[in-house]
């Protein structure tokens, strides 16, 4: 597959990135400041992938970054993995309909890795996981905000090929295991309570994903706590 990831050097965007250009995808790495090739892992992952700077506040230069010369795009599929830091929801959201419009246009399906926030509570479908103090404190409550308005925008477009992908309530670096639990608009919780997964697994889960595609739209993920049967 040719896949583009916008935000390709982020904690999430370089492991997508990674996973990707491991598996032979050819991977079209986008983002403000590109990686140098000697931070990427192996040459194998390098030879697949295409580092090229776009803002994704300028409508005209991710346009031209994903149609390329053809008329049907450089890419089949568009991993969207932006975060400013702090929180914008407006750019977000702005981001998340103008890389939806362009998508459509050029028939590239669209993978947002978006917030936790917009999952539901497990155990209380009607709780919002951005309104559940047990897993969002207050100082990410702008955040998980977020992540609802972003979710609203994929909903509401007539012509988008989407799927929106909540990671779990905690997200890091870690062991890449390659495995995972997939669930759809609720929170996945561990054994222990936790709901967690590290940046390499999910990046497991989002290639999967776009190698093969659920009928779900809002999608997540947790980390596989039971041990791997021999
Ligand atoms: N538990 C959760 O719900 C949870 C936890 C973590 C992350 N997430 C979500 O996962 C997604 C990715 O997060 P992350 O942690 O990987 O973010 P990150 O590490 O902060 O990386 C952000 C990426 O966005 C790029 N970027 C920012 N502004 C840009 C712009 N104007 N144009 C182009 N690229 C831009 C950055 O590259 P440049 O600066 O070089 O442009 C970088 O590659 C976000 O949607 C975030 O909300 C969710």
């Amino acid at each position: 597959m040719r896949i583009a990831v916008l935000g390709a050097t982020g904690m999430v965007g370089s492991r997508v990135t990674a996973e990707a250009g491991a598996r032979g995808h050819q991977v079209l790495a986008l983002s403000r400041k590109p990686a140098r090739t000697s931070e990427r892992e192996s040459a194998r992952q390098s030879a697949n992938v295409t580092a090229t700077a776009v803002d994704a506040g300028d409508a005209h230069a991710v346009r031209e970054a994903l149609a390329g010369s053809s008329s049907k795009g450089v890419a089949d599929v568009l991993v969207l993995a932006v975060r400013t830091d702090p929180v914008d929801e407006e750019f977000l959201v702005g981001t998340t309909r103008m890389v939806l419009d362009i998508a459509a246009e050029l028939g590239i399906r669209v993978l947002v890795v978006g917030g936790a926030g917009a999952l539901r509570s497990p155990g209380h479908r009607e709780l919002p996981v951005a309104d559940n103090d047990a897993y969002v404190p207050a100082a990410y409550k702008a955040v998980a905000a977020a992540g609802i308005a972003q979710l609203r925008i994929c909903e509401a477009h007539a012509t988008g090929d989407w799927v929106y992908l909540s990671p779990p309530a905690l997200l890091e670096p870690g062991e890449r295991t390659g495995r995972y639990r997939r669930g759809t608009d609720t929170l996945l919780t561990c054994a222990d309570g936790r709901s967690w997964i590290s940046a390499e697994d999910l990046a497991v889960a989002v290639v999967d994903e776009l190698e093969t595609p659920g009928r779900e739209r809002h999608i997540t993920v947790g980390h596989h706590d039971a041990p791997p049967s021999s």
